[in-house]
C-alpha cells in the first residue's frame, strides 16, 4: 500500500491525486468504479477528510470522476468524446410519415436472433434480473387464486396494483386515485390508447428529435404524422423550437419522453417540464407522457412527471414494468387525465383487459420492498456499466466519435463521422453475431444516418467487450471504405479535367 510522503513538497491533496492515476494505470480502478469513500482513504493515509475530497473535487472538474450524491465519487472514461447540444445544423421539419420501417422491422427481428450479441435493444433488466424473485413470488400467488388465475379480469386492472401505483405518484405529490389508473398491456398499448383519445387519422404528433422508434411506429400506424422537434443532449426537447413548431403547424398533440429520453439519456430539470407543461395547456395541446425511464435516473432525485403540473387535464401519462422488472409481464398503465371515459373505452375494444396473474405478482413484488431494492442495485449497476461502455466505445472506435453522458436509462446514443452510414453495416454486424440500432430508424424523416444507439444494459462478459470491438471495426472499415471511393471520384476528376 503506498503512502503520502507528508515530508514532500507535494500539496497532499495533488498525491491522492496522483494515487487514483496510479490505481487507473496498474488496472486496479477502471471507468465505471467506485472511488474508495472519503473516510475510508483519509484513515488509509491518516490524511484529514477534507484534503481528500479537495483532491476529488479537483478531478471532478477535470471530469475525470462523477459525483453521484448519496453514493461516492467514480471513474469516468476520460477519453471518451462526449456528445455536445446542437452536434449539427437543424433544419426545421415538415409532419412527415415514416420511412424507415423495413430497418425497425429488421432491428426487432435481431433481438430473438441466437448468438447474438444484442446491444440493439433496450432492456435494463438484464443488468440485474429479477427473474427467480417474481417466480416465487408467481408460485406463491397461483397457490392462492385457484380458478381465478384462467379468468378475465376487470378492463381497468387489478385494484391493489392500481392503488400501489397511485401510492407511488401520490409520493411525488400527485394527487391521483387509483380509480384514475388503467392497467395496460405494456407503455406501448398505453401510448397507443392516450393517441386515439386525442387525434385522428392525418393529425399531426409532435415528437421529439431522435425519438424511439416505438412511437414512430404507432403514430405511422394510427395514420398520423409525425412532426420532429429539435430535442438537446442534456435536457430534451427544446422549449423554443417547440414553441415556433406550435406557430407554425396544427399540433394535435405532443408525444415526448418527459423524464428520460430514449436514446439521447436527457433529462429536463423538474422546472423545464413545468414550462413544457403550461406551454402546451396554454395552447390547448394535450401532452402524452413516455415516463417508461423514470425509475432508471442517475442523479439525486427521481424525476417528477409533467403530470404534476396539469392544470387542465391534458397530460396522459403512460408507463410500465418493462424496463425495471420484467418487460415480459407486458405490463403497463396510463393515467388519462380528463379524457378518462374515452381511454377505458378504447381499452375496452382494444384488448379487454391486462392478463392479471403478472399484475398480482408485480403487486407483491412492490408491498414486499423487493422492488424499490430491486431499483437501487438496478440503478447503480446501470451506472457502472454505463461508463465501462463509453470506455469501451472510447477504445474502439475512430477518435471522432462523440458519445452521449446519460442521465439515466441504458443506451447510448453515439455520433459517428459525417460520411459514415450505420445502417449500411447492419447486417454486416448481424453476421459477426451483434446487433445495434442503427441511427436513421430514429427519425420519421430519416436523420441520423450517422448514429448508432448502443444498449449498456446487458450482463458484462467478454462477448460484451468483444461485440464493441466488432462494431468498431466495422465503423473504421465503412470510413475507409468511403474515403477510398472519394478518393477514386475525385482523382478520375483531375484526369478528366487534364484531358480537356
Ligand atoms: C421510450 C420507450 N417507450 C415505450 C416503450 C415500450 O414499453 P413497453 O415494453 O412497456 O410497451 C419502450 C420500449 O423500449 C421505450 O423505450
Amino acid at each position: 500500500m503506498r503512502l503520502l510522503d507528508k515530508t514532500s513538497p507535494a500539496f497532499l491533496y495533488q498525491q491522492v491525486i496522483d494515487f487514483v492515476e496510479h490505481q487507473q494505470k496498474i488496472g486496479a480502478l477502471s471507468p465505471g468504479d467506485k472511488l474508495p469513500s472519503l473516510r475510508k482513504l483519509s484513515r488509509q493515509f491518516e490524511i484529514s477528510v477534507p484534503t481528500v475530497k479537495q483532491a476529488y473535487i479537483e478531478l471532478e472538474r477535470q471530469g475525470r470522476v462523477c459525483a453521484r450524491p448519496q453514493s461516492g465519487y467514480y471513474l469516468t472514461a476520460l477519453q471518451a468524446r462526449t456528445l455536445k447540444p446542437r452536434p449539427a445544423k437543424w433544419s426545421h421539419c415538415a409532419p412527415t410519415t415514416v420511412q424507415c420501417r423495413s430497418m425497425i422491422e429488421q432491428v426487432h427481428e435481431a433481438v430473438h436472433l441466437p448468438d447474438t450479441v444484442a446491444l440493439g435493444i433496450s432492456n435494463p433488466i438484464q443488468v440485474n434480473p429479477p427473474d427467480k424473485t417474481l417466480a416465487r413470488l408467481m408460485r406463491s400467488v397461483l397457490s392462492r387464486v385457484a380458478e381465478k388465475a384462467v379468468s378475465y379480469g376487470p378492463p381497468i386492472g387489478d385494484a391493489k396494483l392500481r392503488m400501489q401505483l397511485a401510492f407511488r405518484y401520490q409520493d411525488q405529490g400527485v394527487a391521483i386515485n387509483p380509480n384514475d389508473i388503467l392497467i395496460t398491456n405494456g407503455a406501448q398499448e398505453a401510448l397507443s390508447i392516450a393517441l386515439q383519445c386525442v387525434a385522428k387519422q392525418g393529425d399531426i404528433i409532435a415528437i421529439e428529435s431522435p425519438c424511439f422508434f416505438g412511437m414512430i411506429e404507432l403514430i405511422e400506424t394510427l395514420g398520423m404524422k409525425a412532426l420532429e422537434v429539435y430535442t438537446c443532449t442534456e435536457d430534451g426537447v427544446c422549449l423554443d423550437e417547440l414553441a415556433s413548431a406550435i406557430k407554425q403547424h396544427p399540433i394535435k398533440a405532443c408525444l415526448f419522453s418527459t423524464a428520460i429520453n430514449n436514446p439521447l439519456g436527457s433529462m429536463k430539470t423538474d422546472e423545464q417540464r413545468q414550462a413544457i407543461v403550461s406551454l402546451l395547456e396554454h395552447n390547448n395541446i394535450p401532452l402524452i407522457e413516455d415516463d417508461v425511464y423514470s425509475e432508471l435516473y442517475f442523479s439525486e432525485q427521481k424525476p417528477k412527471p409533467a403530470q404534476l403540473y396539469s392544470e387542465k387535464g391534458l397530460v396522459m401519462t403512460c408507463s410500465s414494468f418493462s424496463k425495471t422488472a420484467a418487460p415480459g409481464y407486458r405490463t403497463g398503465w396510463l393515467l388519462p387525465g380528463k379524457y378518462e371515459e374515452q381511454a377505458k373505452r378504447i381499452k375496452r375494444a382494444q384488448s379487454c383487459s391486462t392478463a392479471m396473474l403478472q399484475q398480482w405478482t408485480l403487486n407483491e413484488y412492490i408491498q414486499s420492498g423487493d422492488y424499490d431494492r430491486h431499483l437501487c442495485v438496478l440503478r447503480k449497476k446501470l451506472i457502472y456499466n454505463c461508463e465501462r461502455m463509453r470506455a469501451l466505445i472510447a477504445e474502439h472506435f475512430p477518435s471522432e466519435v462523440c458519445i452521449s453522458k446519460p442521465q439515466g436509462g441504458s443506451v447510448l446514443w453515439v455520433r459517428c463521422q459525417s460520411h459514415v452510414n450505420t445502417g449500411a453495416f447492419f447486417q454486416a454486424a448481424l453476421e459477426k453475431g451483434v446487433s445495434f440500432a442503427p441511427g436513421v430508424i430514429f427519425s420519421p424523416s430519416g436523420k441520423y444516418a450517422n448514429y448508432m444507439r448502443i444498449s449498456y444494459g446487458v450482463q458484462w462478459n467478454e462477448q460484451v467487450e468483444d461485440a464493441v470491438k466488432t462494431l468498431g471495426e466495422l465503423v473504421f472499415d465503412y470510413s475507409f471504405k468511403q474515403l477510398d471511393q472519394q478518393q477514386a471520384v475525385l482523382k478520375s476528376l483531375d484526369k478528366k479535367s487534364d484531358q480537356q
